[in-house]
């Protein structure tokens, strides 16, 4: 076999073979297939498409790449979340926690930024001391004794997803619905857990930007859940407008930390709503009282101090997190009302600021970011500040992030 063919073959849009999909991206895991040439046969996937069986078969192969837990590793009902990748977007870190408060066991693997759209493992790294690649011993026994267990891709689970993902984040090759599915399925069926919550978001700051697409993932991710017995629950939700105040790495812990001691908004209300569906089909009971459930223990601070369990456990300080000193406040030029605020502009403004990476090996800077200080809505006076930018240089960044903001 041969990877030319390979790549030839897929650029003229035919279907490749289980054993050339193998020979391509297992060749890639252990370093015969170049970074070029495989760069080159996603680019030809993400234009010329993957079928459901082709699908499953890169799925099954990500997800066999590295060893898979079972029923038996983990006792007690097990659930999962993902999204499909937003700005701003620090759920995981906030369902985890309410979820495991619960007495519900939610094992997760993620990823690091994609593009302009931010990871959990990078915000997670921002905490110093948190160790994100943990051995499956290690994996176990937080989830065991916390409820509550986050990790990247390692040599041991999904090894493939972890090469190909961040390979794909550095060559313009991360909107593909097949390459999304793929990606997340072989993660989420790696945990083994029953029940798989997908937030899958839509708009400008998403990798999904019409509802035909989302429609077209979310069926996707279902027929591959369905193919490995396992339930997954898809929530379509917005990402035109970033999900809270706070975009950048370290701000957007603090953010989390922020939420579960009950500050309210978009990010509060969507949290809630996707801890409650996931408890309602976990444990068999109304949305009604799955909410309240929630709700309780954010308001008795329960999810809080799990979210602190949760950071010890691995390793990490919540006190010693840090963000820059270097503020600089962006003013409106105008009174009017803010009609939108572009979730990518704001994602791409993060990557600028050093939040993200645009090459593979950049090394990114936890401390850095924007907070938003106004919403959707709201009316804004001339000179009043729309957002504040945490920088490590002197850059001026004004014109990029007040383009964001749209005010009528
Ligand atoms: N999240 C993932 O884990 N993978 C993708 O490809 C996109 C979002």
């Amino acid at each position: 076999m041969d990877i030319l063919a390979i790549i030839d073959k897929k650029r003229l849009g035919q279907v490749l073979s289980d054993k050339e999909i193998k020979y391509a991206f297992m060749g890639y895991l252990n370093g015969d297939i170049k970074d070029y040439q495989m760069s080159s046969l996603l680019m030809a996937i993400v234009i010329k498409g993957f079928n459901f069986k082709e699908t499953l078969a890169l799925t099954d192969l990500m997800l066999k790449s590295g060893k898979f837990l079972t029923k038996k590793d983990i006792k007690g009902i097990r659930v999962d979340k993902h999204s499909t990748g937003g700005v701003g977007d620090k759920t995981s870190m906030i369902i985890g926690p309410i979820l495991a408060s619960l007495g519900l066991k939610m094992g997760k693997l993620s990823g690091k930024g994609l593009g302009f759209t931010g990871g959990t493992i990078d915000k997670l790294d921002s905490i110093p001391g948190f160790k994100t690649s943990l051995s499956i011993k290690e994996f176990i026994k937080t989830l065991d004794k916390v409820g509550f267990a986050e990790c990247a891709q390692t040599d041991e689970f999904t090894p493939l997803d972890k090469v190909i993902y961040s390979l794909r984040s550095v060559t313009g090759t991360v909107e593909s619905i097949p390459l999304i599915a793929s990606s997340i399925m072989s993660k989420k069926l790696a945990l083994g857990a029953s029940y798989i919550l997908i937030d899958l978001k839509l708009g400008s700051g998403a990798l999904i930007k019409t509802r035909e697409d989302a429609n077209k993932l979310s069926n996707l991710m279902k027929k591959i859940g369905k193919a490995y017995g396992v339930k997954v629950i898809v929530e379509i939700t917005d990402m035109n407008t970033p999900l809270g105040d706070n975009i950048g790495n370290a701000l957007e812990v603090i953010e989390a930390y922020d939420i579960l001691n009950g500050k309210k908004g978009n990010l509060y209300e969507l949290c809630v709503n996707l801890s409650a569906k996931l408890y309602k089909e976990a444990k068999n009971v109304s949305m009604k009282e799955a909410k309240n459930k929630v709700k309780e223990v954010i308001d008795n601070k329960k999810a809080l101090n799990k979210f602190l369990e949760f950071i010890k456990s691995q390793g990490g300080n919540y006190n010693k997190i840090k963000i820059s000193n270097n503020i600089k406040e962006v003013r409106s030029l105008k009174s009017g009302y803010i009609k939108e605020i572009d979730a990518k502009k704001i994602g791409v403004l993060s990557l600028h600021l050093g939040a993200g990476r645009i090459n593979k090996e950049d090394n990114i800077d936890y401390s850095v970011g924007v907070v938003l200080s106004k919403h959707k809505g709201d009316y804004v006076k001339k000179g009043d500040i729309l957002c504040q930018l945490y920088q490590k240089n002197d850059k001026n960044y004004a014109i990029e992030a007040r383009n964001a903001f749209k005010i009528n």
